[in-house]
């Protein structure tokens, strides 16, 4: 099945699209500037996560096409926004933290490589394209999903750094885990992610690469921000 990378219109809303892999800071940073320009929020990982859970909870085999797709294309989601958090519900029940765990992360990393499930969320994800604008956040943003997006940041961290940013936040919310073990995890699904065949997780050709591995957030909102406005999609500050 191909994926269609030309069916975003020329002239909707803007978008910024944050690619890169887990751990790099794309959630808090999207977050943070969506509410800085009052812009949509597409955090796409969830939509996998979510299709996961789904499987999950019928009992599907993780490499089951046909089912997982259907899933996916039938995703009975809701996204209630509360302050800063978004709540999410599947089905009509509330699976904020549930598709935060490392079992459910884990699941999406394999079901994202299908790719029937990567059509059947394509168009749920350019429906968010919405104005005054978007911040896409996820892992093909820029390569697939909105390939006419007028900015593209690939963000990336040591997969040391980014283990110990996912030890830091489950820490916050009480979870134990060891070090080693979240890098050795960090490392398998970013390998699954790097070599799967069908959107794999790459730079787009007209993606700009930041590092963040010593830079704090405040510090990346700036400079993309920054960026935003050399573009002439923000006004400057
Ligand atoms: O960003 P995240 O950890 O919530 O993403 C969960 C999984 O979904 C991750 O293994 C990669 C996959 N994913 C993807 O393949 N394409 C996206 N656009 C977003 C996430």
């Amino acid at each position: 099945m191909s994926v269609d990378s030309h069916a975003s219109a020329t002239n909707a809303a803007p978008v910024l699209t944050i690619d890169g892999p887990g751990g790099a800071g794309k959630g808090t940073i999207s977050r943070l500037i969506a509410e800085r320009l009052g812009w949509h929020l597409l955090d796409s990982g969830c939509l996998y996560r979510l299709t996961a859970l789904a499987a999950l909870r019928r009992d599907l085999a993780l490499d089951d096409e046909p089912a997982i797709a259907a899933v996916a294309a039938s995703l009975d989601v809701v996204f209630r926004i509360e302050g800063a958090e978004t709540a999410v519900e599947l089905e009509g029940e509330i699976v904020t933290r549930e598709i935060r765990t490392e079992q459910v992360g884990d699941s999406a990393s394999r079901v994202a490589a299908l790719p029937a499930v990567r059509q059947a969320l394509l168009q749920r994800q350019r429906d968010f394209r919405q104005a005054p604008g978007l911040v896409a956040d996820g892992r093909d943003m820029g390569t697939v999903v909105f390939t006419d997006a007028p900015l593209k940041i690939f963000l990336t961290a040591s997969a040391e750094e980014r283990a110990k940013r996912r030890h830091l936040q489950l820490r916050e919310v009480g979870v134990g885990a060891s070090l080693s073990s979240l890098l050795n995890e960090i490392q398998a699904r970013d390998a699954r992610d790097t070599q799967r065949s069908v959107a794999p997780l790459v730079p787009a050709d007209d993606a700009i690469e930041l590092d963040t591995t010593r830079l704090s957030i405040p510090e990346v909102v700036d400079r993309l921000t920054e960026w935003l406005a050399q573009k002439g999609l923000v006004a400057s500050r």
